[in-house]
C-alpha cells in the first residue's frame, strides 16, 4: 500500500479550528452562538492600506518578486523595528514569509534537524508544538502554571538551557495567556541566555503593539544587545494592523538565519505578491492610530473579562496585560456535573459550555495546560458581557 511521509502522521489539525468549526455548525442550525474561540483581531486596516493596494494594482508588473522581500518593504520594516528599539539591522538581517506562522515553520526547517531539542514554555501557542513535531524535533515543555502567572522563571530557563537545546522559543505577549514580561523580567531572563551561548532564541513577539498598563514591550536584545547574534525576532501584520488574511510575516535576526529563510522561500513561495507587499508597507509606514486605538479598546475589554472571571468562586485568572486573551484556570469545575454531564476535563467543560450556553472557548489542553481554557475577547462589545454572563451562569449551575 502507498504510504504518506511519516511527518504527515505527526501533523495534527489545529484544535482551535475544531472548536471554531463546531461553533460555526451550531450557528448554521440557528443557535445563538458567542465565539470567544479564534484569535482574530476583528478589525480592518486603515483606508491608506487599501489605497496602497489599489495603487499597486494599477502598476502591477506581473512578475515574481524577491525571495527575501521587496527592498521597499524591508526598509519599511527596518524603520518599524527601529521604533520598537531594534537598531543596527540592515536588509540582510531580514526575510519574509506568508504570515508569522510560515516564518516560524521556515525557522524550524532552518534551525532544527530531526532529533534536535527545542524548548518553550507552556501554555504555548498550539502551532509551536505541531511545527516541532512535523520537523521531528524533541520538545522540552517548560510548565508555567497559573501559580507563577504563566511566566517562565529564570531558574526554569537556566535548567532547560543547561541541556543545550538547539532552539529556545519565546512568546511575549503570550497567546494564549495574554501575559507580558516586564522590562525587569526580560533583563533577568536575558542574563540567563547570555550564560548559555549554544542555543538559538526565537522571540515570537507579534502582539508587541498590544501591551496594556504602561508596562511596554521588551525584548532580550534591548536588555543585552550582544544577544543579537542569536536572537531571531518574528513579527507580522496580522494582529497589529488587523490584517490576518493578508498573510505577511517578517523576521529580523542574524544574517545567516535570514539567508536560510530566504533560501527556503526560493524553494516554495518564491515571493510575496506585489499588492500584498504594498499593503504591508503602507501598514508599517502609515498612521499608527488604529493599532493604538485598538490597544486601548482591548485593555478596556480585558477589564470587563477580568471583572467577570474574578466574580466566579474558585476560578483563578492571572491578569493579562497584552494581546487579547484571558486564560482562566477552571479546574474548580472538575468532578462536578452540569445537568447530566460530568465535567472531568477542560475538553468536557468547553463542550458542555458550547452545547448548553452557546459560548465557544478553546480548551487549555490545546495549549499544553489542561486546567484552563482560552477566552479570545475581540468579539463585538455587545456580545462580550452576555457571553461572560453565560459562563458565570454555567458555573453557578454546576453541582
Ligand atoms: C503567538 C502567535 N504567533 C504567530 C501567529 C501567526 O500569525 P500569522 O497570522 O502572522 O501567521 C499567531 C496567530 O494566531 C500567534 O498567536
Amino acid at each position: 500500500m502507498l504510504q504518506l511521509a511519516q511527518r504527515v502522521g505527526r501533523a495534527k489539525p489545529s484544535a482551535i479550528m475544531v472548536i471554531a468549526e463546531k461553533a460555526k455548525q451550531l450557528k448554521a442550525t440557528g443557535r445563538d452562538i458567542i465565539s470567544f474561540s479564534i484569535g482574530v483581531p476583528n478589525f480592518l486596516p486603515g483606508e491608506h492600506v487599501y489605497a496602497a493596494a489599489r495603487e499597486a494594482l494599477s502598476h502591477d508588473s506581473g512578475q515574481y518578486g524577491s525571495n527575501r522581500g521587496a527592498e521597499a518593504l524591508l526598509d519599511a520594516f527596518l524603520r518599524h523595528i527601529e521604533a520598537l528599539g531594534f537598531s543596527g539591522y540592515g536588509r540582510l538581517n531580514l526575510s519574509i514569509g506568508i504570515g508569522a506562522k510560515h516564518v516560524l515553520y521556515n525557522l524550524a526547517e532552518a534551525l532544527l534537524d530531526e532529533g534536535d531539542e527545542i524548548c518553550f514554555a507552556a501554555p504555548y501557542w498550539t502551532t509551536y508544538r505541531d511545527i516541532a513535531d512535523i520537523v521531528g524535533a524533541k520538545v522540552n515543555v517548560l510548565h508555567c502554571g497559573s501559580q507563577q502567572n504563566y511566566k517562565l522563571t529564570p531558574a526554569q530557563l537556566d535548567a532547560a538551557l543547561a541541556r543545550k537545546p538547539k532552539v529556545f522559543l519565546f512568546n511575549n505577549p503570550s497567546n494564549p495567556t495574554g501575559m507580558v514580561y516586564t522590562g525587569a523580567e526580560i533583563a533577568v531572563l536575558a542574563e540567563v541566555l547570555v550564560r548559555h551561548p549554544d542555543t538559538w532564541v526565537i522571540t515570537d513577539d507579534i502582539y508587541h503593539s498590544m501591551v496594556f498598563d504602561g508596562i511596554g514591550y521588551h525584548n532580550f536584545v534591548h536588555a543585552r544587545p550582544e544577544l543579537r547574534e542569536r536572537v531571531i525576532f518574528v513579527d507580522s501584520v496580522s494582529k497589529t494592523y488587523g490584517m490576518p488574511g493578508w498573510r505577511v510575516g517578517l523576521v529580523a535576526g542574524p544574517e545567516s538565519v535570514a539567508k536560510a529563510v530566504t533560501t527556503l522561500n526560493s524553494n516554495h513561495i518564491t515571493s510575496l505578491p506585489e499588492v500584498i507587499t504594498a499593503a504591508a508597507m503602507a501598514a508599517f509606514s502609515g498612521p499608527q492610530d488604529i493599532p493604538q486605538a485598538k490597544c486601548a479598546e482591548f485593555a478596556g475589554k480585558r477589564d470587563i473579562v477580568m471583572a467577570a472571571l474574578n466574580a466566579i468562586p474558585g476560578v483563578i485568572c492571572p491578569r493579562p496585560q497584552g494581546a487579547f486573551y484571558a486564560f482562566p484556570d477552571i479546574s474548580v469545575a472538575f468532578g462536578k456535573r452540569h445537568g447530566d454531564t460530568r465535567i472531568d476535563s477542560d475538553v468536557d467543560f468547553c463542550a458542555a459550555l458550547l452545547e448548553t450556553k452557546g459560548v465557544a472557548c478553546v480548551p487549555g489542553s490545546a495549549f499544553g495546560e489542561p486546567r484552563a481554557l482560552r477566552i479570545s475577547y475581540t468579539c463585538p462589545t455587545a456580545q462580550l458581557a452576555p457571553g461572560l454572563e453565560r459562563i458565570q451562569q454555567f458555573f453557578a449551575e454546576l453541582t
